[in-house]
């Protein structure tokens, strides 16, 4: 039997950029690829109502994010992927389970305490970001996963979501669910920004994109931090812990390149602007596909409709099947 894997992708963003795309969609793609597990994945766009209260750009997030996903390399051949609020058991399940968890712990999660710490009156917070945690869980708990693959800021929320179901589990005496196990990835949990700030964030205008045009992805990387010490291109430089090494390293398949950049720049041998060009072409080659399919699938709506339906349909097999299990186990069922 497979082991069962499932994350949300918050569409919050408009567009994925390279530190989205090493830090979770090639951890996820490679998941899927591997024969050992069974995938599903979905957008989570109930969660996203915490942050885009506003049609337009939720409907235009959530378009963009799965002709993203779908260009690198998410295959519905292989995965379940889907809308969460098209699949109805994430809603009814969230309500059930809000009855297994107490206040006292629902105000120790980060986001909550974020926003008192901001200043944010308790009064005036907004709902749906308080109860994010059990919507969550929900999504988690509804496909009884083994694993579930997120960043280093999503470890409470998994942690929360054992908890649940333990309590679950213990009030009615059965192992209804199991305990899923967060799957977070450190070495590549935070890929660095272009002005060496730690985290690649749109919000924080350090970024190297993925689908932009040409000239805005060749400016991203021509104006990149490199090593602050090194003046001239005859200085030796530092190559550990340099943004433009750390993104040849991820996307320049050509090894004996890289290899011969970093000798170069360790002894002052090449300059800066040599190393950028060769990261932009490094990039254009390694996400050639993805663009491409992108255009592609912006010129066939209807099949992006398509495989979403498709999606919705296969997740709720699963999904409705445990939403009755809890709801004879709890005796709401109309049939036990
Ligand atoms: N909260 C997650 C994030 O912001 C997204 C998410 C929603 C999720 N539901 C999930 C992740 C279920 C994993 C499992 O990244």
């Amino acid at each position: 039997m497979k082991k069962r894997i499932l994350s949300g992708i918050n569409p919050s963003g408009s567009s994925l950029h390279i530190g989205n795309y090493f830090g979770a969609v090639k951890p996820q793609i490679d998941l899927q690829n591997d024969e050992l597990y069974e995938t599903y994945y979905f957008i989570a766009d109930l969660h996203a109502l915490t942050t885009v209260q506003n049609k337009t750009t939720l409907q235009s997030n959530v378009s963009n994010v799965v002709l993203d996903y779908l260009a690198l390399g998410l295959d519905i051949e292989k995965c379940v992927f889907f809308r969460q609020s098209q699949s109805v058991g994430h809603s009814q399940l969230a309500i059930v389970l809000a009855n297994y968890i107490g206040l006292g712990q629902m105000k120790r999660m980060h986001a909550y305490k974020d926003k008192l710490q901001k200043g944010v009156d308790a009064d005036s917070v907004n709902m749906g970001l308080f109860n994010y945690p059990i919507l969550m869980a929900a999504d988690i708990l509804l496909y009884k996963p083994y694993g579930v693959p997120v960043g280093e800021d999503q470890r409470q929320h998994v942690e929360l979501t054992r908890d649940i179901a333990e309590n679950f589990n213990k009030t009615y005496g059965q192992e209804v669910f199991p305990l899923p196990e967060p799957l977070i990835r450190q070495d590549v949990g935070k890929i660095v920004g272009t002005n060496g700030e730690r985290k690649m964030s749109k919000s924080l205008g350090n970024i190297i994109g993925i689908f932009e045009d040409e000239a805005v992805i060749r400016q991203q990387i021509m104006s990149c931090y490199t090593d602050p010490n090194r003046v001239k291109a005859t200085d030796p430089g530092k190559v550990e812990g340099n943004p433009v090494f750390i993104y040849h390293d991820l996307i320049n398949e050509n090894q004996a390149e890289v290899e011969d950049l970093k000798n170069r720049y360790r002894l002052g041998q090449v300059g800066d602007v040599e190393v950028k060009e060769k990261l932009f072409m490094a990039h254009q080659k390694y996400f050639a596909q993805a663009r491409k399919r992108r255009v592609e699938l912006m010129g066939n709506p209807e099949l992006v409709l398509e495989i979403l339906t498709q999606g919705a349909e296969k997740s709720r097999l699963v999904a409705g099947q445990t939403v009755e299990e809890v709801y004879q186990v709890i005796g709401l069922s109309r049939y036990a």
